[in-house]
């Protein structure tokens, strides 16, 4: 008689916030610029795309959705779908009935690209917003064309105006819950609003928004607290990147700020943090085993309900590493990018040891179906 396959710890059943997950495969927020323009409208084609993509269909056990901006002014890329009009709200509605139908669940990922952003993607063409007047020394796309163009210089935010961020967080979380979505997720990764603020390297506010690590996670906590009025603690997760360098942003001391920012989320009790620890393992950078724990422990300690508060890692992960990643307590479910990008059912195809179809990069952003909903799932190709 043959062994029994070990299973995968990453197929075992989990508890993050108000879900009991089928398994801990989470599907990471990715920006597939397809909204319908203009307008940045969710539409047919992207319900289908996250339909295909849900634990019904052998994929995800969480859907977290692309990055989605809360205000006019929150847009840094052209054709992302935002959660600012009517007509967006009835757009994601499609998708989030779709998901249900097709047996998922999907959080928002709620984004505010502050300085990141170009004029010709700003209401009246004025300058994005962000801590500094100082240019992110990044790129970006406005139109069709998808030609990469310099970041605007941003004007800073008055004083009396930061709160403001805040507030469109929360209304927009508000929305997400009207649009039918399940949770929110608050975008403080990759160097947008949040994260600016957050990093010492880029704030360099000499007001209540800036200084002392309690001032420069005062935006971050607010927003999450405004969230979570909206949401209910429990349907909301928060996103970081402690030692990315996107965006030419950096940190002095990512361990400290990353956990202080941790225990801050886990004491208003959202349901969990998630990080993107690195995009390629072949470069990871070696603070991260000291970190990801601080951050994860920190987390914990803080919440009032531990048992179902998680740590979601991300990055550059394979399904073995993902499993053994859980088996060893360094998180509780992983979310994967890529993978998912071009495996629909990746779940399905982890638990039968199938291998995996590479992505196309060339189809990540912008286009119609091809590379975005004609990936098939297994048996179907
Ligand atoms: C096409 C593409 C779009 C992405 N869009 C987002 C996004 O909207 N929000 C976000 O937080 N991260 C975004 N990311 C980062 C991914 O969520 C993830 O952190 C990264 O791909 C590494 O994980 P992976 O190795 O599993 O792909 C994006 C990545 C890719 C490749």
């Amino acid at each position: 008689m043959s062994e029994p396959e070990p299973t995968n710890p990453l197929l075992e059943p989990c508890r993050i916030g108000v879900w009991s997950l089928p398994h801990r495969v989470v599907m990471a927020p990715l920006t597939r610029s397809r909204a319908a323009m203009p307008g940045n409208v969710p539409h047919a084609l992207n319900a289908e795309y996250y339909a295909q993509r849900t634990a019904g269909r052998g994929g995800a056990s969480l859907i977290i959705s692309e990055a989605t901006p809360i205000s006019p002014r929150a847009h840094g890329y052209y054709a992302t779908p935002g959660i600012h009009s009517g007509e967006q709200v009835r757009g994601w509605r499609l998708v989030t009935d779709a998901v249900h139908d097709a047996g998922g669940l999907i959080v928002c990922q709620l984004w505010h690209v502050g300085r990141v952003s170009h004029v010709a993607l700003q209401p009246a063409g004025e300058p994005p917003v962000g801590p500094t007047d100082v240019a992110s020394q990044s790129k970006t796309y406005v139109d069709a064309s998808m030609a990469r163009v310099q970041t605007s210089r941003p004007r800073a935010l008055r004083t009396g105006e930061v709160a403001g961020i805040a507030r469109e967080f929360e209304e927009a979380a508000g929305r997400a819950m009207d649009a039918g979505f399940d949770g929110v997720e608050i975008h403080g990764a990759n160097t947008y609003i949040l994260d600016q603020f957050t990093r010492d390297g880029m704030n360099l506010r000499t007001d209540e928004w800036g200084g002392s690590l309690e001032n420069r996670l005062r935006l971050a906590l607010l927003t999450t607290e405004g969230v979570v009025r909206a949401c209910g603690a429990d349907r909301v997760g928060y996103r970081i990147s402690p030692l990315s360098e996107h965006h030419d942003a950096r940190d002095s001391d990512p361990g400290a700020t990353f956990a202080a920012l941790a225990r801050g989320l886990g004491a208003l009790g959202i349901a969990y943090i998630h990080a993107v620890e690195t995009w390629d393992r072949a470069t990871l950078d070696p603070r991260t085993p000291d970190v990801i724990p601080r951050v994860r422990v920190a987390f914990k300690e803080a919440h009032p309900h531990p048992e179902r508060a998680a740590y979601i890692a991300n990055g550059d992960y394979s399904p073995a590493l993902a499993g053994a990643a859980i088996a060893d307590g360094w998180c509780d479910a992983v979310a994967f990018g890529r993978p998912l990008i071009s495996n629909p059912d990746l779940a399905a195809r982890i638990r039968a040891g199938a291998a995996l179809v590479p992505w196309d990069r060339e189809t990540f952003y912008a286009g119609g179906a091809e590379g975005y909903t004609d990936y098939p799932a297994m048996g179907a190709g």
